[in-house]
């Protein structure tokens, strides 16, 4: 029978050491808010419900929050009066919500991005195993300074949380910290935290005085320290944050190198946390895959590329492409120096070449736009060619309008297509023509008049240039007798 459990999530202080307008836990790693890994991870204990502890830049919070958890519980913290104070108000929110908590509660804080749901779930196993009524995960740390010390007596005993501002030097000796993360028995902490006092160095509620209240009450209080203490590890400041950023990223690589995954020069390759990747797909160096990217298998990005929630096909090839939104089809092949814009669709075994921006097109099986072109607002036919340097003018200073190529046409090198306007089946246009209305199939169009070679005209017009210098001395040379 599934336990209850409620997560709370503390989210409500400033993170004034960001020095940011953005509040802390709403700063990205790995493709999601610190927060957003944080409801991610406790996702994955199955919680009933989840609550958040909001204060500062409330609305902003409140909706990244229930952008991950539809149902989460918001509890408003006018001020920071501490994390006991913070648990109080999530848990007032949840009682007025549905009624008192019951079975376990856990407590996170919004700032641990690397926090991963089999971790907190293991956490809550043990809590629940050791039937405690307060469980602390804890880590043994190196550097301990500015974290809460778990002490505990010769045999191994939990006794309390001491903070950093309030123990003695031999206190502070201490390597085994407070994490943040907490698990709670609902009914003990309910009648706990009314006792929590605000006596201290800080003047603040600490929740973590509940833990000496349990010893009073004669309860049992354990610590579970983390195998990996860098997943509780809370950012406060950027270069904790890119730190943080780096590390994830690591583990992301990592994992999907395990699945299979090539990754040529990991410390150049960003993968979010939210793409999913093929085996035997091959990254190259200075790839940053991002948001809701996929990538089937055998396809080879890189190097230099960066998709942005787009879908790339079984062994397709993007080499130095921006794409956003995008798909690339099966096996077909995009840049270099490529710009895929949203809605920029390619068909299998399509090409589209170096210097070519696209832009909501749909690009058929085995088209090809090959070089220097921009097409936006179009559609072309499976097999057809785009000539080199072609211009899809698909916006006329007011509006924007469609063009059309159907299958297997050829248009010249330079042309533009002036929309809207359509190219038919099989259709053809000559080199440098301006396409202003509609070819139909199996036409050629051509648009340039014929050329006028005027004879003589640099010598009359520009002389004594470089130009017509060169000129005459071809002329001479190619017919001796005129010199
Ligand atoms: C807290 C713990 C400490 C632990 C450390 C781990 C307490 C008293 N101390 O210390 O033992 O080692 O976390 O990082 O709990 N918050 C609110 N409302 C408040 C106060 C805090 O929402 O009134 C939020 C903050 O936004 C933050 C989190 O709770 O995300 C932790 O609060 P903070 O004041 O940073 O506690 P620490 O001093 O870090
Ligand atoms: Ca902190």
């Amino acid at each position: 029978m599934p336990q209850d459990l409620t997560v709370i999530v503390l989210a409500a202080g400033g993170g004034t050491r960001m020095k940011s307008k953005t509040m802390k836990v709403l700063h990205r790693v790995g493709g999601r808010t610190m927060i957003g890994h944080v409801l991610a991870a406790a996702a994955a204990t199955e919680p009933r419900r989840v609550v958040a502890v909001v204060g500062h830049q409330r609305e902003a919070v409140g909706a990244e929050v229930r952008e991950h958890v539809a149902d989460a519980v918001l509890a408003v913290q006018e001020e920071q009066l501490g994390t006991g104070h913070a648990v109080a108000v999530a848990m007032e929110a949840l009682a007025a919500d549905e009624g008192e908590a019951v079975g376990t509660v856990v407590v996170a804080t919004g700032d641990t991005p690397l926090l991963t749901g089999q971790s907190l779930r293991s956490f809550v196993a043990d809590h629940r195993a050791s039937q405690a009524a307060v469980s602390i995960l804890s880590g043994v740390v190196e550097d301990p300074f500015g974290l809460g010390r778990v002490l505990r007596n010769d045999d191994g005993d939990v006794l309390a949380i001491v903070e950093e501002k309030d123990a003695t030097p031999q206190q502070r000796e201490v390597r085994e910290i407070n994490s943040g993360i907490l698990a709670f028995d609902a009914t003990f902490l309910a009648s706990a935290l009314p006792r929590v006092g605000n006596d201290n160095a800080k003047g603040e509620y600490y929740l973590t005085d509940v833990i000496g209240l349990a010893r009073g009450d004669g309860l049992a209080v354990a610590a579970h320290p983390v195998d990996d203490v860098r997943q509780t590890e809370g950012v406060n400041d950027r270069a904790q944050l890119a730190r943080a950023g780096a590390e994830l990223n690591r583990r992301i690589l990592d994992r999907w190198m395990r699945e299979g995954v090539t990754v040529m020069d990991p410390a150049t390759t960003w993968v979010d946390a939210t793409v999913d990747l093929a085996p035997d797909v091959t990254l190259l160096p200075g790839v940053q895959l991002l948001g809701a990217t996929t990538v089937a298998e055998d396809a080879v990005i890189g190097p230099d590329t960066t998709l942005e929630d787009c879908e790339v096909g079984p062994g397709a090839r993007v080499v130095r492409t921006h794409g956003q939104l995008a798909v690339v089809g099966e096996g077909a092949t995009v840049g270099p120096f490529s710009y895929l814009r949203p809605g920029s669709v390619l068909g299998a075994r399509g090409k589209i070449g170096a210097f070519v921006e696209t832009k909501n097109v749909e690009i058929g099986e085995g088209a090809k736009v090959p070089h220097l072109s921009y097409v936006g607002d179009a559609e072309i036919g499976e097999g057809t060619n785009i000539g080199a340097g072609t211009i899809f003018a698909n916006y006329d200073g007011v509006a924007k309008h469609r063009t059309t190529v159907g299958r297997h046409a050829r248009t010249g090198s330079n042309n533009t297509f002036v929309a809207p306007v359509s190219i038919g089946d099989g259709a053809g246009t000559g080199a440098g023509t301006v396409v202003r209305e509609d070819v139909p199939p199996g036409s050629l169009a051509v648009s340039a008049g014929p050329q006028r070679v005027i004879e003589g005209w640099v010598t009359r017009r520009r002389p004594g240039t470089d130009q017509a210098a060169a000129a005459e001395a071809a002329v001479a040379q190619s017919d001796p007798a005129e010199g």
